[in-house]
């Protein structure tokens, strides 16, 4: 749990050279592994990471009796003998997207416990939504001792309207209406990849969904699935574009492979303007030398928009980017505290208020050893990579934080040429 990493800063040369290749997005494995409760016989998930968050999920799964079984970058879970529908508080409290298991829960089963979910310290992340739309859809919720308990006789269709647009209350709303009775219609829904490529593999599956993809899906509730070929996860668009971000600003030559660049289309049309030398093929991405980088302007939005988990990484190429760049965080409340990191270091950055900073550039990042943070998964991986800009050794605290979502990070580094070292 509390690894370190080690890291010798490259002091803004541009030395990384190489192929790195882009895993299977956690955002997208997580909820097939819940929506495995849909299914009447075995799913199998390929081009897995193999995340600790992947592996919590396991466990929750575990814990309620499906049989999970790991192999490398595979999982196959069958589902036939769970025997309960509570959620381990442990776990379920340390990771918010437990929170997808109760949708597949309910409407399988007409019950589920679990306490309010947690997960990283990036804002408040209420479930209202998702209690909302269990009640219209027919449940019956109390809140007692910490924890939630949904019943419904049977889950019945409903027309909900997400007064934000939530993924993981999207993704999960939608698997319940799966197994509904009747026709369930969702309206502005969220419209990222993740939550195309699973209604895509349901459909394949049995199930009948329409508007995927867009801000009106429509459910029509049926029965079990059936899992006839595996579910591919789709690559991870988050890890690719830190990737690119990291490439832009230490990269001589950075091949990013097993990619899909028309997921992130708004930070390439971002880092193009910017000055980032690129060359854009349909799996892969290549970052050539770029210097004289221009700063820009970011304002965070739900897909297709600037994603939200790019912020902490585009933050710390603004302060070694020409000029000045506002950002304005509008998803969550409480993203900026990796900025404390990036001020150790000699960041000239103002926190104008909990959702909009200020950050000058181009500023050397100095470490004298210094101690970085990882409060989130992404702010950890600017943390790798203030260390990695900065003049001297830098030592990052809370890895468990970044290894939730980065499979072997320090690994797939070392072999561009960074130098960073996992301490136990
Ligand atoms: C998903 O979180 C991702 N996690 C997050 O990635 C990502 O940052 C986020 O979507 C936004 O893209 C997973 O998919 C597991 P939301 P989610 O519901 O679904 C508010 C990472 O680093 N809201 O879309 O929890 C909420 O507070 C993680 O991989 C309510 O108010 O985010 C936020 O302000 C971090 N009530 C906004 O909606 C609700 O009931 C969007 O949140 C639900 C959400």
């Amino acid at each position: 749990m509390n690894d370190k990493f080690l890291i010798k800063g490259l002091v803004c040369q541009k030395k990384l050279e190489g192929t790195i290749t882009v895993g299977g997005a956690k955002n997208a494995v997580l909820k097939i592994m819940a929506g495995a409760i849909l299914f009447k016989n075995t799913l199998t998930i390929q081009n897995m990471p193999f995340v600790e968050d992947v592996k919590r999920m396991g466990e929750l799964l575990t814990k309620l009796g499906a049989t999970v079984n790991f192999s490398k970058n595979e999982v196959t879970i069958n589902t036939e003998k769970i025997n309960t529908q509570s959620l381990d508080n442990k776990i379920a409290t340390a990771m918010r997207s437990s929170v997808v298991l109760t949708g597949p829960l309910l409407a399988r089963y007409g019950k589920v416990v679990f306490p309010t979910p947690g997960g990283c310290t990036i804002g408040l992340r209420p479930i209202d939504l998702f209690i909302k739309a269990y009640e219209k859809m027919g449940a019956n919720i109390e809140y007692k001792d910490d924890a939630y308990i949904m019943t419904s006789q049977k889950l019945k269709g409903a027309e909900i309207f997400f007064d934000i647009q939530t993924v993981t209350g999207t993704e999960t709303i939608m698997m319940a209406a799966v197994l509904a009775e009747g026709t369930t219609i969702l309206k502005n829904c969220a419209m990222e990849p993740e939550i195309q490529s699973l209604a895509t593999y349901l459909i394949s599956c049995g199930a009948d969904i329409q508007g995927a993809g867009t801000s009106t899906i429509t459910i029509q509730g049926g029965g079990l699935l059936e899992s006839k070929q595996p579910y591919i996860t789709i690559s991870d668009r988050i890890e690719t574009g830190s990737f690119v971000i990291l490439g832009a600003l230490l990269a001589k030559k950075l091949r990013i492979e097993k990619c899909d660049p028309s997921l992130i289309e708004s930070l390439i049309s971002l880092l193009k303007e910017s000055g980032v030398n690129m060359n854009i093929g349909k799996d892969y991405i290549e970052i050539l030398e770029s210097k004289n980088l221009k700063s820009f302007n970011v304002r965070t939005h739900e897909y297709p928009g600037i994603p939200t988990d790019l912020q902490p990484q585009l933050v710390t190429y603004l302060t070694q980017s020409e000029g000045e760049g506002t950002v304005f965080e509008t998803i969550f409340e409480g993203r900026f505290k990796f900025i404390d990191n990036l001020k150790k270091l000699g960041a000239d950055i103002t926190v104008m208020n909990s959702r909009e900073i200020i950050v000058k550039g181009p500023h050397l990042l100095k470490s004298n050893s210094e101690l970085l943070e990882s409060y989130d998964l992404r702010g950890g991986f600017s943390a790798v990579l203030s260390g990695l800009l900065a003049q001297g050794e830098s030592t990052v605290h809370n890895v468990y934080y970044i290894d939730r979502g980065y499979e072997s990070l320090e690994t797939r580094l070392c072999a561009i040429g960074a130098d960073i070292k996992r301490i136990q």
